[in-house]
Order: structure tokens, then sequence, then C-alpha cells
């Protein structure tokens, strides 16, 4: 009986051990595959972030997509301020299990689904957010020319349309704990 026991225990360790090894291999591969690691953004950032969306003209019921969600911190904070029912996509698995956690948590309507966003179709979208790495943004810009249609907004948080013309610049300010440039964009 003890030695049951004890097996079940070893293999139960095993596989929990097994399911972590899983879960950074993913996230390695993603950084490596994407170029893009899993960050979150400053305070001081998302707080610009957010006044940039309340001056876009951000209601609730606008429709929002956050590009690369992480945790699901954005959403959070946009569903909190306007009421914004947002949608995410996040491919990897660390983040991705943390935003179910903390959008089920609080009990908030926005999801970050488990995917690559490269495959999902953006023109039913009116704002567009990002936090990613400048080696992407050609490929993105795009797709962005491709799907999204005149009237909808980009914000970029630390990066920038290599051929776009942005309508606004919010430049960094390390005083304020703002650390990346935040670029605006208007079909
Ligand atoms: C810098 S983090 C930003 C997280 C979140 N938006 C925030 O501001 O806190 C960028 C995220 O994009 C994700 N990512 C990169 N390429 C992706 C892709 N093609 N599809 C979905 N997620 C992607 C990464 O896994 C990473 O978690």
């Amino acid at each position: 009986m003890a030695l049951t026991l004890l097996i079940i225990l070893a293999s139960v360790l095993v596989l929990a051990e097994l399911v972590v090894l899983a879960v950074l291999l993913w996230a390695a591969a993603v950084n490596l595959i994407f170029w893009v690691p899993y960050v979150q953004m400053p305070e001081a950032g998302l707080r610009e972030v957010l006044e940039l969306m309340r001056q876009a003209g951000v209601v609730a019921d606008t429709k929002v997509v956050d590009l690369g969600a992480g945790d699901g911190q954005v959403l959070a904070a946009i569903e909190r301020q306007f009421g914004v029912v947002g949608v995410g996509y996040e491919i990897s698995p660390w983040p991705w299990l943390l935003a179910q956690w903390r959008l089920r948590r609080r009990g908030m309507g926005s999801r970050v689904h488990f995917g690559d966003f490269y495959r999902i179709d953006l023109s039913g979208y009116n704002v567009v957010f990002c936090f990613l790495t400048q080696p992407v943004m050609a490929g993105l810009e795009k797709k962005f020319d491709r799907e999204l249609r005149l009237g909808t907004r980009m914000v970029l948080y630390g990066s920038y349309l290599p051929n776009g013309k942005p309508v606004r610049v919010v430049r960094a300010d390390k005083v304020q704990g703002r650390l990346s440039d935040i670029y605006i964009y208007k079909v």
C-alpha cells in the first residue's frame, strides 16, 4: 500500500516537472520564433496608454484587440476604465494562464485566447493595441494594411510601423517611469 502511494506520488511529481519543463521550453521557443519576450508594461506606461485611449474616444462598445496580450493586464485596465470587453491573443502558455486567472478571478468579460495573432482577422476591430518588438513590426504592418478598416486606430507601445506615419508620438519619460515611446496611427 505504502509502495503504491509512493509510486503514485513520484509519478505525479514527474508529471508536474514535465509540464513545467514543457511550459519553459514553449516560452523559449516562442521567444526564438516570434522575437517577442513576455515583459509587463510599467505602470506609468499603462496610465499613458489609457489616457491616449480616452483621447481617442474609446467607449464601452469600442472593439479593442491586444496582440500579444501577455497576462491580460492591459485588457483588464481598459475594461475597468471604459467598460470595454476586449479580446487578446497570446502564444506563450505561462502569460496566457496568468491572463485566465487575472480576468476570471476579477469577473471580467475580456478574454485572452491562446494562439498566434497572425492567424486572426483584424477587420472587426476599431482599436489595436500592441506592446511588441521592432523586428516583428514590418510583417505586422503588412497585415494591418491588408485587414484594418478606415478609421481604426493603432496604439503601439515601444515600437513603430516602418512605413506608417504616426498621428501622434508620446516620447518616453524616464523620470515619470515611462520607459518607451508610444506611437498612435490611424488608418
Ligand atoms: C512584451 S509582451 C506584452 C504583454 C502585454 N500586452 C502587456 O502589455 O503587458 C508581448 C507578448 O506578445 C506575445 N506574442 C509574441 N508574438 C505573438 C504572436 N505571434 N501571437 C500571439 N502572441 C504573441 C509574447 O508571448 C509576449 O507575451
